[in-house]
């Protein structure tokens, strides 16, 4: 038995609804295939954006959408991507797959997709391989609302009204595919590039700095020594890679029990680099003013055999169910500090959300989780303590569940609940401490195999049930929690 106490009047502060963010790259079948089509595609499409994955993303209130990569944002150059589609310059995509890059999905077409689900757009811009006026120029032709070339040149692309961007990246991994940049040398171009990216009008630019990869803590010391105060975020960014290297990093469908153990041992890891990067953020800035941004987090395996490995197409079982549970919870749990999540990436790529195929669609038990907890998106985080017990594994062992609860603005508490143990039912008793309750609801994600998955031919194997094994009886609540499970509660 595993016992929680939830302190109802111990509030820790808004978990910000950006952490259940996105992540849309330049990469694969994400973007050309997955959201663009084409206004001539016999897929059902709006303006080019394909219906059924514009309803499916309107659905989870994805709160904001970062593009156009990634890797591909430091070589992507912003002019290419406007104007008649007919004449917009090709490319190579040099990164993902050499294929060749048309430039149909631009800055309007993303700004498109965002108003058309109800997300902040969240753009990254070019370091590695652009320049500063490149930056300075696309911002001005995107925000400005008085006559100048570039605002003029929006308008005579069809958008009269500047829009609204909140979020902007100054370069992407500039450490590795963004240009191989020591700490010092970026934080030098970071404090020039981010003096020109402008507030025009009462359009005020949330500026994010290219953060550290994984543990590298002297990235994170460097930026904020030299930067810290200059910048509104700096990003992190964690992959879950159950193998040891980049080569063989396990499959996504084919594992063992020791594979799913290693996994979820993995993800569990990022609270620790969440802990240890903002302790280094906490030297410079106490107040906690500037927000750590995971924008780019998930599982990545080898490529699905048979497929383009340049495209990180992988499979979605069961386990990334539990990978995101177990994220998002995290998240959660720092919300002081981690202002935003971009989990990578959206559509047919690493831990997609969505899988197409042609003019098929279904959705992964990765979206089922993203839907499910989107009950916590800016509600207040609540005080949890939990006696967890240990999911042993040869000599290894991990905590056997991961939970996190919040109360919404109905004053309605939710609290999800991942049992990592895929073999063993867990009894979870659960005190309430100033707050009274007396009804309790919920819903389950579970199967039988651990990897389980949906398929074209069988897209409903893995989906949400409702979960009748939770029950309150004075301000006490008991829930039977299945082996390798994510249940989220609704507590009144
Ligand atoms: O998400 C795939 C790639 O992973 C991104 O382009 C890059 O930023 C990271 O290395």
């Amino acid at each position: 038995m595993i016992n929680v106490t939830i302190n109802a009047d111990v509030k820790k502060g808004t978990i910000n609804k950006n952490i259940y963010g996105h992540f849309a790259e330049h990469l694969g079948r994400c973007i050309y295939e997955g959201i663009w089509v084409g206004e001539d595609s016999h897929i059902p499409n709006t303006n080019g954006i394909r219906n059924d994955v514009m309803e499916a993303l309107r659905n989870l209130k994805i709160p904001v959408l970062r593009w156009p990569g990634g890797c591909f944002a430091d070589e992507y150059h912003w002019k290419e991507g406007i104007g008649p589609r007919k004449d917009r310059p090709y490319m190579i995509n040099t990164h993902w797959g050499g294929v060749v890059e048309n430039n149909h999905f631009g800055t309007h077409e993303f700004m498109m997709l965002c108003e058309l689900i109800g997300a902040e757009p969240y753009i990254c811009g070019n370091v590695g391989s652009g320049t500063i006026y490149e930056m300075q120029q696309w911002i001005e032709y995107m925000t400005f609302g008085g006559n100048s070339t570039m605002a003029d040149l929006r308008r005579a692309n069809g958008r009269e009204k500047p829009w609204k961007l909140k979020y902007f990246g100054i370069g992407n991994e500039n450490w590795g595919c963004g240009g191989n940049m020591t700490p010092e040398y970026y934080a030098d171009l970071y404090r020039r590039y981010s003096t020109y990216v402008r507030n025009y009008g009462d359009n005020t630019v949330y500026k994010v700095a290219c953060g550290p990869n994984v543990d590298d803590y002297n990235w994170t010391d460097v930026l904020m020594k030299k930067a810290g105060h200059l910048m509104d975020g700096l990003s992190l960014h964690y992959y879950t890679i159950p193998g040891s290297f980049w080569e063989g990093k396990g499959s996504a469908a084919e594992f063992d029990e020791g594979e799913w153990f290693i996994t979820l041992k993995k993800a569990l890891h990022i609270d620790e680099l969440i802990k240890k990067h903002s302790t280094i953020m906490d030297k410079y800035d106490p107040d906690k003013r500037v927000g750590l941004i995971v924008d780019e987090w998930g599982s990545w395996y080898d490529a699905e055999p048979g497929t383009n490995p340049g495209f990180l197409f992988q499979q979605n079982t069961l386990r990334d169910a539990l990978i995101a549970g177990i994220s998002l919870n995290i998240f959660n749990s720092h919300c002081d500090r981690v202002q935003m999540a971009n989990i990578a990436q959206t559509i047919n790529v690493l831990q997609a959300i969505i899988h197409t195929e042609d003019e098929k669609m279904l959705l992964t038990p990765t979206y089922h989780i993203f839907d499910m907890y989107k009950v916590h998106q800016d509600a207040e985080l609540l005080d949890v303590h939990v006696k967890n017990t240990m999911y042993k594994y040869g000599k290894d062992a991990i905590p056997q569940i991961s939970i996190s609860s919040s109360v919404d603005k109905d004053d309605k508490i939710h609290i999800s609940m991942c049992n990592l143990d895929p073999n063993g039912e867990l009894e979870v008793v659960c005190e309430f401490r100033g707050t009274s309750r007396t009804e309790v609801s919920g819903t389950i994600l579970t199967a039988t195999e651990m990897n389980a998955m949906n398929t074209f031919d069988n897209p409903n194997k893995v989906a949400p049930t409702s979960f009748d094994s939770a029950t309150i009886v004075d301000n006490k609540l008991t829930v039977s929690l299945p082996a390798k499970s994510v249940v989220v509660l609704e507590v009144c």
